[in-house]
């Protein structure tokens, strides 16, 4: 790698520390106990909205799952769809949402529905994951509120990058992982800050599921011709071009491609691993290691396991705590391991187990979480968290309504960990040392240099 469009691995920190804008919604609570005329610059009042003002929208990738991201979004009142934007025309991409929301304006090209004017204050971005930052980087430096995909990006330096910018453009921000949003993993959240399992010893997080995109390939060769309905061009965006062919990449498949997705881990860590942060409060990892096969140079593997130290918090045991991903076809984590699990009792496809002081915790990935030794913990004894929906809260919270749950605060820190598994993939078998603070792989300098990545000339994001 070593990109001469690398930027320096310390500007992050350093506008990090930067940040002295008022906060928008500490601006907005004063503002209203003290209703009085308060000069502001132009960029925050144009974000002010009032209880009944409409929040106008651009969505990104209308496609896939942004399908269901623009209709979440847009069933609330308050949101009015103003432009939608997709690579692809076809029915299933733009065609789709260009019916359902008919007067929004249509695009091809993210870079032109991004304007300075204050029309569109909102903008979803539900692109494969190579392009969640340099969009929503853009969209924020414009003063517009994101609600980005997950995972919040394709690098660990995009996703210090995206975290940053939430604060000093001080945006409304939510990544869409949005189980957390759910009762059951809002009702497991709750069960560890009510100290139902005590504090917890060990974590072990899995995805046993048979990915259906390619994956373990040599990088095809030769070309398709690109379809009439899809900007290839345009698709590519800032990663390296190359031939387009058919079925491999766009739609869903570019999963598989280390140029353009983040493999099985990227795809379900900020899900899967989404709890496990939330409940138990966890920052930055200290240290990982993996086991992996050899990867091919281009697509990732359907099988690994990432070993993560973390420091300790007020809700876990002891000054370090171990959480441990595994993913592959059927895989669960030893069970000599889960302790208070009855060994015949069958863990979910895909989830967490939280081994505490008092009892045990699985987190299915999604169904109601479950403690063990079950005994101690009658069922009609319980408590449930009721769901909130994810999709409107980020538009509330645009609009002054409440808060967002996976503000980039959260969602960066928690990319940052998943995204440094995938560079653990990369070399299996290497105890990897992480300085969060520095933005380094300190004992690894072959594996530092997948912080971040080379950009399309022309393409290169402008960083905060
Ligand atoms: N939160 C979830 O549960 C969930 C589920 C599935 C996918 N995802 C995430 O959603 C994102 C999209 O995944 P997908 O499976 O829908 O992929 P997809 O390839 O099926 O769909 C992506 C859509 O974006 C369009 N697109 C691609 N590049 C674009 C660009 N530069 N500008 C505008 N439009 C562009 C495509 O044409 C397509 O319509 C990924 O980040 C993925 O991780 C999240």
């Amino acid at each position: 790698m070593g990109p001469p469009t690398t930027p320096s691995l310390l500007t992050p920190k350093r506008n990090i520390t930067l940040v002295t804008s008022p906060n928008r919604r500490s601006f907005i609570k004063s503002a209203s106990i003290a209703g009085a005329a308060i000069s502001l610059p132009a960029l925050q009042y144009s974000r002010v909205y009032g209880a009944n003002s409409r929040l106008g929208i651009a969505s990104v990738g209308t496609g896939g799952k942004g399908w269901s991201d623009l209709v979440g979004v847009a069933a609330s009142p308050e949101v009015q769809v103003i432009a939608v934007c997709d690579i692809d025309s076809s029915a299933g991409h733009l065609g789709r949402a260009a019916e359902r929301y008919s007067d929004a304006r249509q695009y091809d090209d993210w870079r032109k529905v991004l304007d300075k004017s204050n029309e569109i204050q909102g903008v979803m971005v539900s692109t494969p994951d190579f392009m969640h930052a340099p969009i929503s980087l853009a969209a924020m430096q414009l003063g517009k509120h994101v609600f980005c995909q997950k995972p919040l990006t394709h690098t660990v330096f995009e996703a210090r990058q995206m975290k940053a910018a939430a604060n000093k453009y001080d945006v409304v921000t939510q990544m869409c992982n949005q189980i957390q949003s759910h009762s059951a993993y809002r009702t497991a959240v709750h069960m560890v800050h009510t100290g139902m399992i005590g504090k917890v010893k060990e974590v072990h997080s899995w995805q046993s599921g048979t990915p259906a995109w390619p994956r373990h390939i040599p990088t095809p060769k030769g070309n398709d011709p690109v379809p009439a309905n899809v900007n290839w061009d345009l698709w590519q965006g800032v990663a390296a071009e190359r031939a387009y062919k058919a079925g491999m990449y766009h739609p869903f498949n570019w999963r598989g491609w280390q140029a353009y997705g983040t493999g099985q881990l990227g795809d379900f860590g900020c899900h899967i691993l989404d709890p496990v942060f939330k409940s138990l409060k966890l920052g930055s990892p200290n240290k990982l290691t993996a086991t992996a096969p050899k990867l091919f140079p281009e697509s990732w593997t359907d099988q690994a396991t990432v070993r993560y130290e973390f420091p300790g918090t007020e809700y876990t045991v002891g000054p370090t705590l171990r959480v441990t991903w595994y993913d592959g076809a059927g895989v669960r984590p030893p069970r000599e391991n889960l302790t208070g699990i009855p060994a015949d009792e069958k863990l979910p496809g895909a989830g967490s187990v939280l081994i505490g002081e008092k009892g045990s915790l699985v987190i299915p990935h999604v169904a109601m979480p479950k403690l063990y030794p079950e005994a101690n913990f009658p069922a009609d004894k319980l408590p449930v968290i009721e769901g909130v929906n994810h999709y409107t809260q980020w538009a509330d919270a645009c609009r002054g309504v409440g808060e967002t749950t996976s503000h980039f605060d959260y969602a960066g820190p928690l990319t940052e960990t998943v995204l440094l598994g995938t560079i653990g993939i990369r070399f299996p078998g290497q105890n990897l040392d992480w300085d969060a603070e520095s933005l380094k792989i300190t004992n690894n300098a072959k594996a530092q240099e997948f912080i971040t990545k080379p950009y399309r000339q022309g393409w290169e994001p402008a960083w905060v």
